[in-house]
């Protein structure tokens, strides 16, 4: 067996085995030493309002959004062969558990018990009838994710989707139903709905904004379409206009189910 210097991207995947709770055929495999994710194209479920095989494309495309902005908010992604044809490849992250046993990054708590350090969403019944509180972390890192989210226009930033790294650093995965033309922004992270952007972060976004007529906007182009780019680079405009964050008010703001 040869050894790649960048097994992410040339390595022989071998399958470790699959998520069954996933919606889409998401395979954990080892990549020489590293522990992957790899989505087939194919085993993509067709949805009502994405194109068919496009998923793999907008996560690889988010990745990239999220490093031109310099905020590693998403785990390397790329677009490569695989045991079950082309798919999207992304480094594992190890959850680290709160040794406290503290609430995850995202997290449901008993109706109005916030703890410091956190911000509520919304207020819930559970399945079996109790009052719950939605809540996340008031973290600059999920903040950002918060931002990155407005940017590529998420449809589905479920509390599953954020996951707490090594170094107390949150990550952000499944981003197959990213960068529509159309408004669709649904995530749980709606805890600076209304608060300015700090301008640390504007000034990334201004950065993202003008990279996307160059190599970025190249780069995207085998990924997304025109359209989806410029929808982009207007939701950075708008952003940098009135550079506050969104109020949740779409007839769908929160994914579903939220977890
Ligand atoms: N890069 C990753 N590192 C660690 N866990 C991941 C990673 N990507 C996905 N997962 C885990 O697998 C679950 C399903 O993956 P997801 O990307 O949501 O698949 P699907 O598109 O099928 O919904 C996630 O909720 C998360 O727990
Ligand atoms: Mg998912």
């Amino acid at each position: 067996m040869t050894v790649s210097p960048d097994p992410l991207r040339t390595a022989d995947l071998t399958v470790l085995g699959q998520i069954t709770s996933a919606s889409n055929a998401t395979l954990v495999c080892r990549a020489q030493d590293l522990r992957v994710v790899y989505k087939p194209v194919r085993g993509e479920r067709p949805l009502w309002d994405f194109p068919d095989g496009t998923l793999a494309g907008r996560e690889v495309a988010s990745y990239l959004v999220s490093e031109a902005l310099g905020w590693g908010v998403i785990p390397e992604t790329v677009l490569r062969e695989g045991p079950y044809g082309p798919g999207m490849v992304q480094r594992w992250i190890d959850i680290v558990q709160d040794p406290e046993g503290g609430p995850d990054p995202v997290d449901l708590v008993p109706a109005g018990e916030v703890p410091p350090g956190y911000r509520e969403v919304l207020r819930a019944l559970d399945p079996s009838g109790h009052p719950v509180s939605l809540i996340h972390a008031e973290d600059p890192g999920l903040h950002r994710m918060a931002v990155l989210d407005v940017l590529i226009n998420n449809a589905d930033r479920k509390g599953g989707h954020v996951l707490a790294g090594p170094h107390g650093r949150a990550y952000g995965v499944d981003h197959g139903i990213c960068l529509h033309t159309e408004p669709k922004l649904r995530t749980v992270l709606w805890g600076w709905a209304g608060e300015p952007v700090a301008e640390q972060l504007l000034t990334d976004i201004t950065v993202l904004v003008k990279s996307l007529p160059g190599e970025l906007g190249e780069r995207l182009s085998e990924l997304i379409t025109d359209a989806e780019i410029e929808a982009l680079e207007a939701r950075g405009r708008a952003l940098l206009e009135d550079p506050v964050m969104p109020m949740p008010n779409s007839q769908r703001p929160i994914p579903w189910p939220a977890f």
